[in-house]
């Protein structure tokens, strides 16, 4: 009986594999024992996953670059921030944090900016650029007669920025690495409508503009327009770093603390941050005690009108960010020597392994620890649904994001400070020379 239903499964693969014109591969794999037994025992389900991985990264990749989720309706529609756009030189742009891919100039344009027949001073060049999809993070719509009508964002916005290869902030994208001169506050504090960011927080337009003022380059903050807390207890800006988008793959939970996983939060930045027209739901935030703003948005849970437009996105982006590497320095910004000292002491005696696990340098499993275990106050912790906690922040690819410091909110300027923090807080007793180790070993993942 076992016999019999084996021979005809094998029969059946034959028969499937030949009718599929793979049986010419399978009579030549096995006259070569070398190649044969892998290939063979490939199912056509192996290929499906292939094909499958390709498909989701390379969608994953055009929405987290060019998605608006049909969010132009908020940013144009109604802030109108299109109308101030407009008015940007290219200089102005560049000077609030905005990038420009130089691989969407094409060839005539680039000739012409750098023989300087394209003049970075006149907010038409803005139009060409914003034309040629070339600003990092921003979607333009024109009217038939060629006038801009409508703005949107795509996630490349705050978590992509260049190389500078053609200039200061001109230059090939980098996806996943936080743009950090960035002012979100000073590009949204252009649009000539505010109404709906004061009405729902509650402030006058004057108000709001002091909280988008504190934020400053390469901050936002993602849990305002839920919690309604601009400033700190101490009168310093609520606002986090952007954080990196990449080396994510393998971590557990998302955010300085903790919301939830990438594409929980990817739903949520979609929806209820870039206003995208998709699905949002997530109960804990109708406790209305912690976030009394949700009764005026119904941020807890969120339905589209119409089509939902991130939904559909939402396992291709979610692959995709999993699938972008976290960068790796050049090898002489840090000294390869002390590095390797360095590594044994943040396995020993620093006992940094202990939270930052390699080689995901996070715990696998849970990994949020509260304020006090870390020596910081608790006031990002009490803000995400959980209300304690601080994750372990990934460390792979620290070096692109020294501007702005470390720690959620760059309370830390340097990576000195940041092991000196610890040197108190865990009463190391480090030697000088471990110190310096330790930080060249930071600056080498
Ligand atoms: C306006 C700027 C902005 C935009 C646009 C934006 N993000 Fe973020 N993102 C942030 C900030 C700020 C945080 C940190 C939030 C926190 O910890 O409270 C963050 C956090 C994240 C994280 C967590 C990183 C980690 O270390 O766990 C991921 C993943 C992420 N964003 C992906 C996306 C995706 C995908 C999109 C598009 C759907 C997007 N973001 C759009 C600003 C932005
Ligand atoms: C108890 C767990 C724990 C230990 C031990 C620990 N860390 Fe951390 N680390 C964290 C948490 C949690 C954060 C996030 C803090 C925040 O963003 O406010 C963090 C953040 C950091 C950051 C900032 C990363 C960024 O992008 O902002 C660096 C750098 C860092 N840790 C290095 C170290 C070093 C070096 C040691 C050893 C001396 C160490 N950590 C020990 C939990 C720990």
């Amino acid at each position: 009986m076992l016999r019999t239903s084996w021979f005809s499964l094998a029969f059946g693969f034959a028969l499937a594999a030949c009718a599929s014109g793979h049986g010419k591969k399978i009579e030549e794999a096995s006259t070569n024992p070398a190649v044969g037994e892998r290939e063979n025992a490939r199912s056509k389900f192996d290929g499906e996953i292939d094909d499958y991985a390709k498909t989701l990264r390379e969608e994953g990749r055009e929405v987290f670059r060019n998605d608006t989720f049909g969010d132009e309706e908020f940013w144009g529609g109604e802030l109108r921030l299109h109308e101030a756009v407009a008015k940007l030189t290219p200089k102005d742009a560049l000077a609030v944090g905005l990038k420009v891919d130089s691989g969407q100039l094409g060839k005539i344009l680039v000739e012409a900016i750098k023989g300087g027949k394209v003049s970075l001073e006149k907010p038409e060049t803005t139009l060409e650029l914003l034309k040629a999809n070339s600003v990092v993070g921003v979607k333009a719509f024109f009217d038939d007669k060629g006038k801009l009508n409508s703005i949107g964002i795509t996630c490349a916005l705050c978590h992509s920025t260049v190389d500078d290869s053609f200039a200061s902030g001109i230059g090939r994208r980098l996806d996943g690495w936080p743009n950090r001169d960035l002012n979100v506050g000073a590009i949204v504090s252009l649009a000539p409508n505010l109404k709906p960011f004061t009405s729902t927080l509650g402030v006058d337009e004057a108000a709001l503009k002091k909280v988008l003022a504190s934020w400053g380059p390469g901050k936002y903050d993602a849990e305002v327009i839920q919690d309604g807390k601009a400033l700190r207890p101490d009168g310093k800006s609520a606002a986090t770093l952007l954080p990196a988008a990449f080396g994510l793959a393998g971590v557990n939970l998302h955010t300085y603390n903790g919301w939830g996983s990438v594409t929980y939060w990817n739903a949520y930045v979609a929806v209820t941050q870039m206003h995208g027209k998709g699905t949002f739901f997530d109960p804990r935030l109708a406790d209305h005690r912690q976030y009394p703003l949700t009764k005026k948005t119904g941020f807890d849970d969120v339905r589209p009108k119409g089509e939902d437009r991130v939904t559909p996105k939402l396992a291709a982006l979610h692959y995709y960010q999993l699938s972008i590497p976290p960068p790796k320095p050049r090898k002489d910004t840090f000294d390869a020597e002390a590095a390797k000292r360095g590594e044994a002491v943040f396995a020993s005696k620093a006992r940094c392994a202990t939270c930052h696990v390699p080689p995901l340098f996070v715990e696998p499993g849970w990994s949020m620890h509260t304020a006090a275990e870390i020596g910081v106050d608790d006031f990002q912790a009490a803000r995400s649904p959980d209300a304690k906690f601080y994750r372990t922040t990934p460390l792979r690819g620290l070096f692109v994001r020294t501007k702005g410091g470390f720690y959620h909110d760059g309370r830390f300027a340097d990576l000195d400070a940041v092991v000196s923090h610890y040197e108190r807080q865990l009463k190391l007793g480090l030697t000088e020379t471990e110190r310096r180790d330790l930080v060249e070993y930071l600056k080498s993942l």
